[in-house]
């Protein structure tokens, strides 16, 4: 099960250890199952706004005899959950425009903050930054060929200004994961597939070319950082 998911391993690493976390998206409750089993939480909270996925994470945790000890809840991102005596709140697997919109319906959160997006990773650094979270780090994982971060972050009620580089590369350049090296292929790869899509569309927009040509800089040096250190054996 999540032994073979790299992506839900790596966020099981950061979870309050004796906390009670909150797994939102839970879908088949392979975290929460696994928190518990392996002793890092005493309980959990799975929820999932489908009824599909939360009958499969029942028969999951149903079938591991961990009922007692995971709550199901059907809702809405965090609708109607009891955050009181909650540490960590985790969303995997989702959109990074719905994990914000998750997060601002009970902003602010003073939870520990465990967020996986699928897409708009940029829009979410922006909206955590913007709404005085702090990230505390990123991780980077590597699962079926894609690369993925992990943001970790808490609320301390600063609001800071990050730049398109922030935005773009998060805490990832910092991590010491050497999977983030995957994380800055496909980022540039990705870049570079928007840059030549402008390129063709001869488009007029020069701001976005040559913000794109920064960026796809950035991305290639820290590409070269991770060869080096790979070179010299640090990886
Ligand atoms: C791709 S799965 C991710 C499962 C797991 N968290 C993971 O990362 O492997 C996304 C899950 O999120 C659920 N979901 C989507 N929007 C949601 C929302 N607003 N609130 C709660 N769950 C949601 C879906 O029903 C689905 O089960």
């Amino acid at each position: 099960m999540i032994e073979r998911k790299p992506r839900l391993l790596a966020i099981a690493n950061e979870v309050t250890k004796g906390g009670y976390p909150v797994d939102v998206g839970t879908d088949h409750g392979y975290l929460p199952a696994y928190l518990v089993k392996q002793g890092i939480v005493s309980r959990a909270l799975a929820a999932d706004i489908g009824e599909g996925p939360l009958l499969a994470a029942k028969q999951h945790i149903e079938a591991l005899s961990l009922s007692d000890r995971i709550e199901l809840r059907l809702c809405d991102g965090l609708t109607g959950i009891d955050l009181s005596d909650k540490t960590d709140i985790i969303i995997a697997g989702l959109g990074g425009e719905t994990i914000a919109e998750i997060l601002l319906r009970r902003h602010p959160l003073s939870q520990t903050l465990l967020l996986q997006p699928m897409t708009k990773v940029e829009t979410l650094r922006r909206f955590l930054l913007e709404h005085g979270y702090r990230i505390e780090k990123e991780i980077p994982a590597y699962e079926e060929k894609k690369a993925y971060t992990i943001i970790k972050a808490r609320y301390d009620g600063v609001i800071r200004k990050g730049d398109a580089l922030f935005f773009t590369f998060g805490a990832l350049p910092q991590s010491e994961k050497k999977e983030k090296y995957l994380y800055f292929q496909s980022l540039l790869s990705r870049l570079e597939k928007k840059q030549k899509g402008l390129q063709k569309a001869q488009t007029q927009e020069r701001t976005e070319l040559d913000r794109l040509a920064i960026l796809i800089a950035k991305a290639k040096e820290y590409l070269q950082e991770e060869i080096y250190d790979h070179h010299s054996g640090n990886l």
